[in-house]
């Protein structure tokens, strides 16, 4: 088993990475003594897949636990459905020695996040991910939140849970799609931090996209390594934790203006030959670096170009829409190697309109 630490003073935490990991949690749980009682949140899909696994490996260690499920989809992640949660949890007599357990995708540690965050003013949560995009992004880091009709996590709060487990072998029932959304932001750790795992991606493409052990919780345990250092330094993204944005600023506006019709691991690829582009125009990044950086996406199935018919004064709009952007001006995560990135708000409004597809 891999384990790497988070380290946040008294709120550090390990993150856990293991094939069959699932069934063990009880076991770990009974040691660390987080809580007498759990409650798993889940979406429909997991809860039917690997709910049942989970709470015998936590009945087998004679803790009691109750199931809560939710329909699938990002149309869950909202106020209604947390509503719906500290309601039910209520019912249940949950205090705060009680525990939640997400059980699920990004949805589902974002929503089981902040619905921890927030009752009863905080109860203790552990993340046991089951998408890549989780696995190595969402379930690290303590971002909680939902949508609101104004916009995409606008409403949430920083949250860390006590324990991540990371079961490699739940990825097997993810459906292909789902598997490149994640793959997107593996590429983007080695890009912006770790040009050897660059390279490792590249030389074990083919393990990785099957799934193959041990490669696959190799590439998941030096995601949350980075992940774990950056949030380390910089817990609430005052400064290097942006660069985990790489890709996503023009990647966000490319998702929006297809009203969400195209992925977000789709969006996010796309967002990174976009900002190379940019990095291009600007001197900071060589063409040979570049057109490496290209070949690596597009080799894992991941798009490159912006469609053409994406409405590109649209997607202007949304990046100056874009909550991270500061008086209407975005900022861009570039790289200037593989492995290394800058931070800049200073791209001229004509070389993102080349960019994006203007003319
Ligand atoms: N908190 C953060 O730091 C952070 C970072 C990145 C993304 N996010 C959020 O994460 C969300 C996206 O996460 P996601 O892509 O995991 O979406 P998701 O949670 O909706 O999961 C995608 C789909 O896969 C299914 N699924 C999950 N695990 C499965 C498995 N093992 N086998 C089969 N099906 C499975 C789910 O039922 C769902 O239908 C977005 O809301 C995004 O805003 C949060």
């Amino acid at each position: 088993m891999k384990i790497i630490d988070v380290g946040l003073g008294k709120r550090s935490y390990p993150i856990m990475v293991a094939a069959g990991l699932l069934s063990e949690i009880g076991r770990d749980l009974r040691q660390r003594a987080v809580a007498k009682r759990y409650v798993v949140i889940a979406d429909d899909r997991v809860a039917g897949l690997y709910g049942k696994t989970l709470i015998e490996s936590l009945a087998s260690q004679g803790i009691s636990c109750e199931l809560l499920v939710f329909p699938r989809g990002e149309a869950s992640k909202n106020m209604t459905t947390i509503a719906r949660l500290a309601s039910s949890l209520a019912q249940l007599g949950v205090d705060r020695k009680d525990c939640l357990i997400a059980l699920g995708g990004g949805v589902t540690g974002d929503i089981t996040g902040f619905v921890a965050a927030i009752y009863m003013r905080g109860i203790a949560f552990v993340q046991v991910p089951t998408t890549l995009l989780a696995q190595v992004d969402s379930s690290v880091g303590g971002k909680t939140g939902v949508d609101i009709p104004e916009g995409k996590n606008l409403v949430g709060a920083f949250y860390q849970p006590r324990a991540v487990y990371i079961d490699s072998r739940v990825l097997s029932s993810l459906p292909s799609e789902e598997l490149l959304n994640g793959l997107a932001e593996v590429i983007k750790y080695g890009v912006i931090y770790d040009r050897d795992f660059f390279d490792f991606l590249d030389a074990n493409r083919e393990q990785i996209l099957q799934l193959q052990l041990p490669v696959i919780e190799e590439v998941i345990g030096r995601c949350c390594q980075i992940k774990a250092a950056v949030v380390a330094a910089d817990e609430k993204e005052a400064d290097l934790r942006r660069i985990l944005n790489y890709g996503h600023t023009l990647g966000h506006a490319v998702e929006a203006a297809s009203d969400f019709a195209i992925a977000h691991g789709m969006a996010v690829a796309m967002g990174m030959v976009a900002a190379n582009s940019l990095a291009q125009g600007k001197a900071l990044l060589s063409p040979p670096e570049a057109e490496r950086i290209s070949q690596v996406i597009a080799g894992f199935g991941l798009p490159v170009a912006i469609p053409r018919e994406l409405d590109h004064n649209l997607m202007k709009s949304f990046l100056k829409t874009d909550k991270k952007a500061v008086s209407g001006k975005p900022f861009f995560v570039l790289p200037t190697r593989i492995g290394q990135v800058t931070i800049t708000d200073d791209v001229a409004a004509e070389l993102i309109d080349q960019v994006l597809g203007g003319r």
